[in-house]
């Protein structure tokens, strides 16, 4: 109930997945494919009848990721979005891949309601785009950011990868001051991860290494801080009030559906999946059925910890009385006003942290 009696309705997010990348980035694991671009008409509109036909309240959040959402006609994304109900003032985000980015483009967006971009940048350094396979140079991102800007888009984020082969710190620092220099409301940056089944799993010489890493984490930390965007979670910085509220929703355990071949939905205490491929998503839509691979519902004391897995992530933290009295603690947790939360130092020991949550 907000102050002035009214009934305040619970924040309510869409994911959708676009399933098309240019190329394939030899660390990714999503859900994306390189040679369906005959696909793409099909797709959206069975998004669209996906979307009609879920009983949906008002929207405070969508969330176009993928793949590369960037790379499909606007106009016809923006029909995907004029299914969705919104809620006065709703986040919508569109990931974009900086090589894909036009001013007609942008265009269309703001035209169709989106009110916040993403950015695939992950370095500001060629020969590290490069090692990355990356089809974007830092000229695609700085225009990107610009055309961003020109277009009326006040929220932006720049996802950045760190850890790479043959990053030096140094590379790092400049991407960061690069980044940092394009003034960015909010900027996420993710460990190279090493994922199974990629090209980058097959091959151990270009693996990232943990010290390399947390000596990044620590300069993106000091660097990002400095520019004013503050920690909100892990992987995330943002100025104050550029928060990207869709993530809040997944860190909080909210609510949301997720639409589209590989999406996940949370709602009703349930967590289902759809189906991984675009074909296979296409054959139930248009057949009338459900797009739903499979599903669970999580025991309540999973959830609780869970709940508090996440949490204590986040700037919030979690209740002092969810960890334990613990010397080993020491020095990787804060305590303020009954709540603990991560330090700089606990952040790169989350998970030894998150192990004892109780
Ligand atoms: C799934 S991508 C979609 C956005 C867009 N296609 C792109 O790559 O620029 C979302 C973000 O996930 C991150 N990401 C993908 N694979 C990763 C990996 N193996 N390790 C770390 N970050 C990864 C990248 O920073 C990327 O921008
Ligand atoms: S990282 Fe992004 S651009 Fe690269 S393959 Fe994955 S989704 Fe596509």
């Amino acid at each position: 109930m907000a102050a002035n009696g009214a009934v305040k309705s619970l924040p309510f997010g869409v994911y959708v997945h676009i399933p098309f990348c240019a190329r394939r980035c030899d660390y990714c694991a999503f859900a994306t494919w390189t040679d369906r671009g005959h696909l793409i008409e099909r797709y959206l509109a069975a998004c669209r009848t996906e979307l009609q036909r879920a009983d949906l309240p008002a929207v405070t959040s969508v969330f176009f990721g993928g793949g590369t959402p960037s790379l499909v006609p606007g106009p016809a994304l923006m029909d995907v979005l004029a299914a969705v109900p919104p809620a006065p003032g709703a986040e919508v985000t569109v990931e974009c891949n900086p090589d894909t980015v036009t001013a007609d483009l942008l265009r269309a967006y703001r035209e169709g309601g989106v009110t916040r971009l993403s950015f695939g940048v992950q370095s500001m350094v060629p020969s590290v785009l490069a090692a990355l396979g990356r089809t974007h140079d830092p000229d695609n991102v700085r225009r990107s950011v610009e055309l961003a800007r020109a277009a009326g888009f006040e929220t932006f984020n720049l996802d950045l990868i760190y850890g790479g082969a043959g990053e030096s710190l140094a590379d790092w620092d400049r991407t960061l001051r690069e980044a940092v220099a394009l003034d960015p409301p909010h900027v996420s940056a993710y460990g190279l991860t090493v994922e199974p089944g990629t090209p980058l799993a097959d091959d151990p010489a270009r693996h990232p290494d943990d010290d390399d890493q947390a000596d990044k984490y620590l300069m993106a930390d000091a660097v990002l801080a400095a520019a004013g965007l503050g920690a909100y979670e892990i992987s995330n910085w943002a100025r104050p009030g550029h928060e990207c509220r869709h993530n809040l929703l997944y860190w909080s355990q909210g609510e949301y559906l997720g639409i589209g071949c590989a999406a996940h939905s949370h709602r009703d205490g349930r967590r289902w999946w759809n189906v991984r491929t675009p074909e296979r998503y296409l054959e139930a839509v248009e057949a009338g059925r459900s797009a739903e691979a499979a599903g669970e519902s999580l025991p309540v004391e999973d959830r609780r910890l869970e709940g508090l897995q996440l949490a204590i992530r986040t700037r919030e933290g979690v209740p002092v009385a969810a960890l334990p009295d613990d010397p080993d603690l020491e020095g990787l947790v804060d305590v303020r006003d009954g709540r603990a939360t991560l330090t700089v130092r606990g952040r790169l020991l989350a998970n030894e942290v998150a192990l004892r949550l109780r």
